[in-house]
């Protein structure tokens, strides 16, 4: 029996109890949640410090160090064989959720970080490891998406000035946590960094349709978020003709239904309206001002740009239609991504060494890695995610999944140390 087959059998039996004891801790997270009832937990909340608490300890087992940063990131760091400067792989996801999610969107990420550094068994690799569990990537607080990432490679800047529902700033939430925090560590990344890998489970049909465990991801499509305001008339419900309204709710499900039709013509184009509020609210009352979210999404930059124009556009000429006006802004866009060559091939070897087929794949959701694959070489590695269920209490992943991405991802740290030798200690971008 040759070593590699010895080493292979070991990481596929450690890999099989590594996979339980991380459902076991996904199901322990979930019920840190900010509103009981269902799994919601938002940028530097009560629950995410919950998290961070449960957390720690496992991280101290497995021999690293644990700290939060000023954005509220928690960071773990597992240090190399050899000292403070060698290279750093970076190892992450998000702890935030969407209203009313699943267990694995982000956590799953991070807890896989904990369980390759845990599948070391105290052996210390020529590069150290940080674990990376950013503060905010759903967005769900702000409306704006991937504040923890965002902080860390120092975007953050444009978004202070967003407002929670509360009329809070991003600015004033990150002082008062750091002044609740003085132990908090800096935001920025260490310069020794040198690669990024997130696991996540795929969130879409696509494996599962393959009967395929993993998927190595190439691209990640661009998104782009929207306000919209359509202001008509407030009048009585029983009194006022229907010609002679200015009902701002008919106007945006007028709208929407525009979107998906727009959005249906288009290949590979998503826009969603995720929220809506009517005003005043009342039964008996014709709808004054609608308040709406707008979502679109494309992995070509251009077509997302110009959908979104095509798309507000609209807005704009059933409003005047209906004797109304409508404000719309986009105050978010996130380009479309593609992810490191050399680090998508270790993905791919290291996932085959473990005896698994994959496929490449584009993701139509957004990831901490397209914040984060401008600055470092990154790559992403998807997980089946059953029934294709996401953003939704029925998420779930299997165990055998999982299982196959710990082995995989223990072959990646291997992979990875052969590859900084193999560049002598040069940057690898
Ligand atoms: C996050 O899951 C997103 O794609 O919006
Ligand atoms: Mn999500
Ligand atoms: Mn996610």
């Amino acid at each position: 029996m040759n070593s590699t087959v010895v080493a292979d059998s070991v990481r596929a039996a450690i890999a099989r109890n590594a996979a339980s004891t991380l459902l076991a801790r996904s199901t322990a997270l979930a019920a840190c949640t900010d509103k009981p009832g269902e799994i919601l937990r938002t940028f530097l909340s009560p629950a995410m410090e919950r998290v961070h608490q449960r957390m720690q300890p496992w991280f101290e087992t497995a021999g690293a160090i644990v700290s939060v940063d000023r954005a509220g990131n928690l960071r773990a760091f597992y240090p190399s064989a050899s000292n403070e400067n060698s290279p750093r792989l970076l190892i992450g996801s998000h702890l935030d959720t969407v209203p009313n999610a699943g267990a694995y969107d982000g956590v799953l990420g991070v807890l896989m970080g904990l369980a390759l550094v845990e599948g070391l068994s105290g052996r210390k690799m020529p590069f150290a490891v940080e674990i990376i569990g950013f503060s905010d990537e759903e967005g769900t607080r702000f409306g704006i998406p991937f504040l923890g990432s965002r902080a860390v490679v120092n975007q953050l800047d444009d978004a202070l000035l967003g407002k929670d529902a509360n009329g809070i700033t991003i600015r004033e939430a990150l002082s008062d946590y750091a002044a609740g925090h003085p132990e908090a560590i800096e935001t920025s990344l260490s310069s020794m960094t040198t690669g990024y890998l997130e696991f996540h489970i795929e969130q879409g049909p696509v494996l599962e349709s393959k009967k395929l465990a993993l998927g190595v991801v190439d691209s990640l499509a661009g998104q782009s978020r929207c306000h919209l305001v359509f202001n008509g008339r407030a009048g009585h419900a029983g009194t006022t003709p229907m010609l002679l309204r200015r009902d701002a709710l008919a106007a945006a499900a007028e709208w929407m239904t525009r979107c998906e039709m727009i959005a249906s013509n288009v290949e590979g184009l998503m826009a969603t309206v995720g929220q809506i509020s009517a005003e005043p609210g009342g039964v008996n009352v014709i709808p004054g001002t609608v308040r709406c979210s707008l979502d679109v999404r494309h992995t070509d930059d251009t077509v997302r740009g110009q959908s979104v124009r095509v798309i507000l556009e609209e807005a704009h000429a059933i409003a005047a239609r209906r004797g109304m006006q409508v404000d719309a802004e986009e105050y978010h866009a996130q380009p479309a991504v593609h992810l490191d060559s050399a680090m998508i091939s270790l993905c791919d070897k290291a996932v085959r060494q473990a005896g698994y087929a994959s496929i490449r794949m584009t993701s139509g959701a957004g990831h901490d890695a397209m914040v984060i694959a401008p600055h470092l070489p990154a790559a992403m590695v998807f997980l089946r995610s059953p029934g294709g269920i996401s953003h939704h209490p029925d998420e779930s992943v299997l165990e055998e999944d999982v299982a196959a991405a710990i082995h995989a991802g223990l072959c990646f740290l291997d992979e990875f140390a052969l590859f900084l030798a193999e560049k002598e200690g040069n940057p690898i971008a």
